[in-house]
């Protein structure tokens, strides 16, 4: 793909987008004359001189791929946006590099060195919206404080971001290549049982990033830490004993995530264990399959449930019918987050749960607040699939000392505890006939090679 051109294109996308926004925006009574976006600025820890890792304001990051703090995109209808960039002449730091990307090609940039400069070549911006995280910029550009992320603005730009462009899909791909490399070497880790903290520097190393360009904080657990949904320790001590790993890693490319997960099993892992994960394999592609065009993402998470409900029915851990586990809630302990999330510049994209540019939203299902996208699904849409089953003994108490405990087999699950748990994520693009698994091709199943 010509990254110049689909670039190109992109802008033209995330400028109408800001146009269609200042339009709503004005229906509503809020009119602006256009819109600044900021990178944001730094934030420091408490009583120190040390700053926090940096990452900018994601409606900025849609429109200039620069990394660093205090730099501004202005949009003003018909004009190409301009990026007003902050490059500081600094000897303590090394400023933020200019990233290998077309973008000084695209969009009309001016180069400064301070944030009091590139305020000043904003030009008069004082009837503009602000997107950002610092009110106090806004202020110093002469705007209002009912000009600071206005809600009438905020809600159609975010409703936009999940149909992605042609390029912010090739970002996402590429996003996952790089992780592709990092989840290789975790699985080649696995059998000679290398710690936690072993198999996340080798996931680093393989994928070529540091720390802070991960997507999100790595999740490597071995055996029953598999059961913490976002489990960050990282234990250097060897597993014991060694049976399951589940591996939860992304990377970035020019802002845009990958969210990726595997579960992988050891020959002395409990044979109902194999079962379940063999299981979770069908389950989760069966899953896959159901993305497509205004296709009903709730739909999914409830055949989620019962497509669990069924694993844990013929695995005898459930003394029922999958039709009645789901009715009386029993598959909700095993399965407490949601099938997935629209994914883009943020690893948990906005508007998942908006339904209308206006803002208008829909909730989760009470049984599943955990639901992050309950949005309909339309062409261009990312969202991950993420099926997952786990041994949560916090979850299992309320059921272990309530009236249905007879339809749990807990000997079963008491075998099970130390095996964790079990997820399986891919990373799909909606297309306008059915969908694209953009994680398949290059990280398999845990059977495949
Ligand atoms: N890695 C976080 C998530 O899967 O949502
Ligand atoms: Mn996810
Ligand atoms: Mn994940």
């Amino acid at each position: 793909m010509d990254l110049r051109q689909s670039f190109s294109d992109h802008i033209t996308r995330a400028a109408g987008d800001a146009e269609t926004a200042l339009a709503a925006a004005r229906g509503d009574g809020a009119a602006f004359e256009g819109i600044v976006l900021h990178a944001g600025t730094r934030a420091y820890y408490h009583a120190d001189d040390m700053a926090m890792h940096f990452r900018p304001t994601p409606h900025f990051a849609r429109f200039a791929p620069v990394p660093g703090p205090d730099h501004f995109v202005v949009v003003r209808p018909g004009t190409r946006p301009k990026l007003v960039q902050v490059i500081p002449r600094d000897f303590w730091y090394e400023p933020p590099g200019e990233p290998d990307h077309p973008y000084a090609q695209v969009l009309e940039v001016v180069q400064t060195t301070t944030p009091d400069e590139a305020r000043a070549r904003l030009g008069d911006v004082a009837r503009f919206a602000y997107v950002g995280n610092d009110a106090a910029t806004a202020a110093a550009l002469g705007m209002p404080p009912s000009a600071v992320e206005p809600a009438a603005l905020l809600a159609p730009l975010d409703w936009t971001r999940a149909a992605k462009t042609a390029y912010e899909v090739e970002c996402i791909r590429e996003a996952g290549r790089i992780a592709a490399r990092g989840h290789r070497a975790v699985r080649d880790g696995v059998a000679t049982l290398r710690t936690e903290r072993e198999l996340h520097a080798a996931y680093l190393e393989a994928c070529g990033i540091l720390e802070h360009e991960c997507a999100y904080n790595n999740i490597i657990a071995w055996d029953e830490c598999a059961a913490t949904l976002h489990y960050e320790t990282k234990r250097h001590t060897k597993p014991q004993p060694g049976h399951v790993l589940l591996v939860d890693a992304g990377a970035r490319f020019h802002g845009y995530a990958s969210d990726i997960t595997r579960t992988y099993a050891r020959p002395g892992a409990h044979a109902v264990f194999w079962a379940l994960l063999d299981g979770m394999e069908v389950l989760q592609r069966d899953l896959v399959g159901r993305v497509g065009p205004r296709r009903s993402y709730v739909e999914i998470h409830e055949a989620t449930h019962r497509g669990v409900a069924t694993l844990l029915v013929d695995a005898g851990i459930l003394h029922t019918s999958p039709a009645e586990a789901v009715e009386r809630g029993f598959t909700r302990p095993f399965l407490p987050h949601g099938v997935g999330h629209h994914l883009g510049l943020q690893v948990h994209d906005v508007g998942g749960r908006q339904v209308s540019p206006r803002g208008d939203r829909r909730e989760p299902p009470a049984s599943s607040p955990a639901l992050r996208t309950t949005r309909d699904l339309e062409p261009g849409h990312v969202v991950t699939i993420e099926p997952g089953l786990y041994f949560i003994p916090m979850l299992l108490e309320p059921f272990r000392n309530g009236a249905a405990a007879a339809v749990f087999d807990w000997q079963l699950i008491d075998a099970l505890v130390p095996c964790g748990g079990i997820r399986v994520e891919d990373d799909i693009l909606v297309t306008a006939d059915g969908r694209e698994d953009l994680t398949r091709p290059v990280v398999p199943g845990h059977r495949d090679n």
